[in-house]
């Protein structure tokens, strides 16, 4: 059983109903559950009707959800940031390093790596604190490109560890020829080496302990990003779980709906070709409004296999 899933897809597609109503299924059985969503454009609270903010809350037994933010993080890292630089740094370039670290706050580079952290952080409870975590991706480029950021990571943050050291290195050898000081603490480098170490224990588990369930609309466009997204992120180690084909048609249809179906059928015959193996569920267009954890108990009843 693997204990995170990922729903990823087009926009669209149907990624936050379906990540609701598994979590829900999963709280149901007894399982202490988190729902998280890490799309900006979130709607994971409306889903399930309620208001979220970046701290998980329960919101029924065994349920939590929360949205997280990579702004708001960033906000939170760079003021550690900052402190440790007031110990580490000469006061005279403090003024330069704020700058700095202010225009930085607002960059996609840091937005994109704070949002990872806090997924991290959700992600280490697993297991002390969470038995499952659902993920509600954003879109489906959103969600490779953050999957793939602990790969892409590690070796920036190998050379900024590797430049750090450098620096120490040669102030060592100054304090040594003036007589010997006490060697100081460094907390930027301790910083470097922890987030060097939480990054390989989120990919190990990215690898071991999580699947990714593309969604999608039986549609050509949405089956061509999945195909593609099916691609990315296998290469990028990651494992693939049930796919899910959401909205389908009913059989019977006329006029233009009669048209979709046939089109549907296409796609569907080449999920079947592509997805057999790892395994395919289709779930029928509903005519519920699908909000409200109510309205998604149907939804959590046809995500029994996934
Ligand atoms: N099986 C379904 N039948 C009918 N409507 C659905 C179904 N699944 C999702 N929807 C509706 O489709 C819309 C988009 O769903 P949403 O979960 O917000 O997609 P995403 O998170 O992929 O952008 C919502 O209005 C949702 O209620
Ligand atoms: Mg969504």
């Amino acid at each position: 059983m693997l204990l995170i899933r990922f729903f990823g897809g087009k926009g669209g597609v149907g990624k936050t109903t379906l990540a609701a109503a598994y979590a829900l299924r999963l709280a149901e059985q007894g399982l202490r559950t988190l729902v998280v969503s890490t799309d900006p454009a979130h709607s994971l609270g409306d889903v399930l009707a309620t208001s979220l903010s970046g701290e998980p809350r329960e919101l029924a037994p065994g349920l939590w959800a929360a949205e997280i933010s990579g702004e708001e993080q960033a906000g939170k890292r760079i003021a550690e940031v900052l402190e440790d630089a007031r110990h580490a740094v000469p006061r005279e370039v403090l003024p330069a390093v704020q700058r700095h670290l202010s225009r930085a706050a607002d960059s996609p580079g840091t937005v994109e790596s704070a949002l990872l952290d806090r997924l991290t952080e959700l992600v280490e409870d697993v297991g002390p604190r969470w038995d499952r975590l659902v993920v509600d991706s954003a879109p489906t480029g959103h969600m490779v490109r953050l999957l793939s950021l602990p790969a892409l990571l590690t070796p920036w943050i190998e050379g900024l560890t590797r430049q750090r050291e450098k620096v120490r290195g040669a102030d060592r050898l100054v304090a040594g020829l003036l007589g010997g000081e006490q060697e100081r603490p460094d907390p930027l480098l301790d910083r470097l080496h922890a987030r060097r170490a939480r990054l390989e224990r989120m990919r190990a588990r990215l690898r071991d302990d999580a699947l990714v369930h593309l969604v999608l609309v039986p549609e050509h466009l949405p089956l061509a990003e999945t195909l593609r997204a099916a691609d990315t992120l296998t290469d990028g180690g990651l494992t693939l779980g049930t796919v899910l084909v959401n909205r389908v048609l009913p059989a019977g249809e006329t006029g233009v709906l009669a048209r979709r179906q046939a089109q549907q059928e296409d796609v569907l015959a080449r999920v079947a070709e592509r997805f057999g193996e790892t395994g395919v569920v289709r779930i029928p267009l509903l005519a519920g409004t699908l909000t409200g954890r109510a309205e998604l108990a149907d939804l959590a009843a046809r995500l029994a296999s996934v």
